[in-house]
């Protein structure tokens, strides 16, 4: 047992995981700069107001997940690290006078988010999120967007069987009325509640529909459903968002039970799961309509939508799945030498492809040539340059390890020689 370990619930991404979370992060990166979407970098920590106000603070991952930084001062500002990105983006964007931007402005940004929750599989206390904002859109044309964008990140991503639930959460207009409905369903079963959602009955309904605890399921099942309470607004807009969706070709799900975690949601809400692991808090992402947030943090009102996709998750289901990404690391050539001293020469030459752009590894090892050549082999590399008595006319031996064969070629050619060899190799 090594004294020291990863703190629980964290992970370290091997060379291996991180390379499926680069290629995921590639595809990210060309998606949104397809859809439009900029990418911004916000700190991993804030205020802990940022998130309280944001986020609501009889929530999970307020209440009970937050990662607070204890302050070094008794005057310090309170500081917590970010379990989302959407309300420091949104403080951000007021910070900044966005709203005097072309409308809407659409942010991405992919990154560690924090959670103090109990760790288990696909769930851990620093995950990655690939998120996007769209603000200043009311709507609802801009949901079905943002839906279908997320639908096609897993596409991309070679993830089957993703299924997009959907929900209307209302707006302030009729969330109130729904909310006392909601209560009324629960006072007549006090006795049965865990202790948690006893204590936020009262104080934030909404939550219990969203709750963790096992006990609920059967409760929540019978709950009133805030689908048969939402006011003529909230309605049209939904059935906007579904039209639109069809007529992209998006299929989804209406799930009236769903209502996210977070308190900053209004109207549209979406999740994303594998088809068959609905409701396991195993969400693949997740988002919605944050009308508002803005407003909350400070500034003007302003619509909102966005998501939030596990980077995580979609790492464990396309493994589950099989889905490899192939990613290639082994060098493209290795220099080796006749001279088992001589390692200024081989790294000379190593330094010189690089420069040129081509992946070459000199080997520093001061053993000789056929073991050198051996562990270029075992490297996977395509070619070993062959130092040795040519370099005194200005040439080296270039052998081709996969097909077994051996040239000469001058110095001045070897990079030109080297790179077409690769693309032909890429291509043929
Ligand atoms: P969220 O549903 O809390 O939404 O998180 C989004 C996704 O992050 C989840 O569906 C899940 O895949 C992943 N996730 C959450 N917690 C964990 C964890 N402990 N371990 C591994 N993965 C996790 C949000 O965070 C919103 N900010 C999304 C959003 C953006 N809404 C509007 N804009």
């Amino acid at each position: 047992m090594p004294t020291y370990r990863a703190p629980r619930g964290t992970r370290d991404l091997l060379p291996a995981d991180r390379a499926v979370f680069d290629r995921l992060m590639r595809i990210a990166a060309d998606l949104t700069a397809r859809y439009g979407f900029r990418p911004i970098e916000t700190p991993l920590f804030e205020q802990t107001a940022v998130f309280e106000r944001g986020i609501g603070e009889i929530t999970d991952v307020v209440e009970k997940e937050l990662f607070r930084i204890a302050p070094r001062t008794e005057e310090a500002e309170s500081w917590a690290l970010r379990p989302e990105p959407t309300a420091g983006i949104m403080r951000a964007y007021v910070q900044h006078g966005m709203q005097t931007w072309p409308q809407p402005v659409k942010l991405t940004t992919t990154g560690p988010m924090f959670r103090y929750d109990r760790p288990q599989a696909g769930r851990y206390r620093q995950f990655w999120q690939f998120d996007v904002e769209a603000v200043g859109d009311a709507g609802p044309a801009i949901d079905a967007e943002v839906i279908e964008l997320g639908h096609r990140f897993y596409t991309e991503a070679g993830v089957r069987d993703v299924e997009v639930l959907v929900n209307s959460i209302g707006d302030p207009a009729c969330r109130p009325a729904y909310v006392e409905t909601l209560k009324a369903h629960y006072r007549g079963h006090v006795a049965t509640l865990p202790p948690t959602e006893r204590d936020r009955l009262e104080r934030n309904v909404l939550r219990l529909l969203d709750s963790k605890d096992p006990d609920m399921a059967a409760l929540n099942a019978g709950a009133p459903r805030i689908t048969d309470h939402l006011c003529d607004a909230c309605a049209a807009h939904f059935e906007s968002v579904k039209a639109h969706l069809d007529a992209l070709g998006v299929p989804y799900r209406v799930d009236s039970g769903l209502v996210r975690g977070l308190d900053y949601y209004t109207r549209t809400a979406f999740e994303f799961y594998v088809a068959g692991r609905e409701g396991q808090q195993q969400a693949l992402g997740g988002g919605g309509r944050y009308d508002g947030l803005v407003e909350l943090l400070g500034g003007r009102p302003t619509p909102g939508i966005g998501f939030g996709l596990g980077l995580d998750r979609v790492a464990l289901v396309l493994a589950e799945q099989g889905v490899v990404a192939e990613v290639e690391t082994a060098p493209l050539a290795v220099v080796v030498g006749a001279d088992p001293e001589d390692t200024v020469g081989r790294l000379r030459v190593a330094t010189l492809l690089r420069a040129g752009g081509l992946r070459a590894r000199a080997d520093l090892g001061r053993r000789k040539l056929g073991r050198q050549l051996e562990a270029a082999g075992k490297d996977g590399a395509h070619f070993a340059v062959i130092l040795g008595d040519e370099l005194a006319d200005g040439q080296v031996q270039v052998r081709d390890l996969q097909a077994g064969t051996q040239r000469l070629v001058a110095m001045g050619d070897l990079i030109r020689d080297l790179a077409r060899a690769e693309g032909s190799h890429k291509h043929g």
